[in-house]
């Protein structure tokens, strides 16, 4: 990664003010389910807290579109902070994101203490990247430290407007997923295999454009496939398909023929006549799909195929489900190829898995571990698949 860290600044004495990504899933009562993202940004806040400085955290919750929710104070998440962080002196919370309150509270901070700021989007200006949000922001601390890969895509005041007016640098959980995702892409270790899934292939095509010049093989699967089948004349039954993206997906094909990469489509799938985990079953060639039934995961012969195609490759990005596998019966696709990935590791290929929905196969998998690189970013993630720039990394220094 060619931007600076926080490796290259003295922090004693100095107040950093991070950008994380908080945006964590909680349920009726306020309670945190998964609080991956907030462990990912301790060795940040750590090494800051080590080397002498203070911090002030931002970040958004959820979309509470550009006003105060409740339900979206970032409260819960500080009660979890300040149990993960016990090496801090403080670790304390204010109901307000900027203004005085705020400047008082973290002018007052001393080394080793941590202050969480309120829910950035409850400020109307913070999705507008207005610069005076960006200003009032840049005066809570010394140094801007953008941590939040998740958020990297946005060019919000938080994320892109408040470095152009402090040193900005990258925090480490930034850092680590640039290097994941940019340094396979970029500088692969070949075979470089892709494995794209997920509903709609509308969402991936940018994906799928930048990858298939890259790559050597592409499997596709999920509800997406069905469209790509779709374009080669099948009938699908009641399968969710997109028939506006039929020509889309002829493109694709033919894109693939002239690059050196080979595309791969399920054969056979798993079928079911209702969208349900109790509804009927059976696997069946993807030319044989009987009116009113629909496919929900890729069959057998696709799941050996793939596997087959990922056990030479040295390099694997992951991103999308194979199928429904929220419910058992359609789930075995996408654990195949979780499984697939932890061999490739284990067998020394570098593997990374981007995408809210395949990460949480993954974890269901109970693979992670076995994982090189699982990513806390699924928009930002895409994005940079996509090919397109990052305007919360564009914008920090250079090395
Ligand atoms: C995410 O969960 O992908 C990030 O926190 C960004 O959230 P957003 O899609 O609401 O900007």
């Amino acid at each position: 990664m060619n931007k600076k860290t926080i490796r290259d600044i003295d922090w004693q004495g100095k107040r950093a003010l991070v950008r994380v990504d908080f945006n964590v899933p909680l349920d009726d009562n306020e309670v945190i389910t998964d609080d991956t993202r907030i462990r990912a940004a301790l060795p940040t806040i750590r090494y800051l807290l080590g080397n002498g400085a203070s911090v002030v955290l931002m970040s958004h919750l959820g979309r509470p579109k550009k006003k105060v929710v409740e339900k979206l104070r970032l409260r819960p998440v500080v009660g979890r902070l300040s149990e993960l962080l016990p090496e801090a002196q403080k670790v304390t919370s204010i109901r307000v994101t900027t203004g005085e309150a705020a400047l008082a509270t973290a002018r007052s901070l001393q080394p080793g203490e941590v202050l969480l700021l309120e829910n950035t989007r409850f400020d109307p200006r913070e999705e507008a990247n207005d610069d005076e949000m960006a200003q009032e922001l840049a005066q809570l601390g010394d140094v801007y430290v953008n941590d939040a890969f998740g958020s990297a895509h946005r060019a919000h005041a938080s994320t892109e407007g408040v470095a152009r007016h402090l040193p900005a640098v990258a925090g480490f959980l930034m850092e680590a997923e640039l290097n994941a995702l940019y340094g396979a892409l970029e500088n692969p270790q070949r075979p470089f295999v892709t494995v794209i899934g997920g509903a709609k292939i509308s969402d991936k095509i940018g994906v799928m454009e930048n990858l298939l010049g890259r790559v050597d093989a592409l499997l596709v699967g999920g509800g997406m496939a069905n469209t790509f089948l779709l374009a080669q004349g099948y009938r699908l039954g009641d399968s969710l398909v997109e028939p506006e993206s039929v020509e889309i997906a002829h493109t694709l094909i033919e894109k693939a023929k002239a690059t050196s990469a080979r595309l791969l489509l399920p054969t056979d799938a798993v079928i079911a006549d209702a969208f349900s985990a109790e509804a009927q079953h059976r696997v069946v060639p993807v030319t044989d799909v009987p009116d009113g039934w629909r496919i929900l995961d890729i069959g057998p012969e696709s799941v050996g195929a793939y596997q087959e195609a990922l056990k030479g490759a040295k390099t694997i990005i992951w991103n999308g489900p194979m199928g429904v596998f929220e419910m058992s019966p359609f789930a075995r696709g996408t654990l195949a190829i979780a499984q697939a990935m932890a061999e490739a590791t284990e067998a020394g290929a570098t593997t990374v898995v981007g995408g809210g929905d395949s990460v949480a196969a993954v974890e269901q998998s109970g693979l992670a571990s076995k994982i090189s690189h699982i990513s806390t970013g699924g928009g930002a993630s895409l994005e940079l698949l996509e090919g397109r720039t990052l305007p919360g990394v564009a914008i920090l220094q250079d090395r």
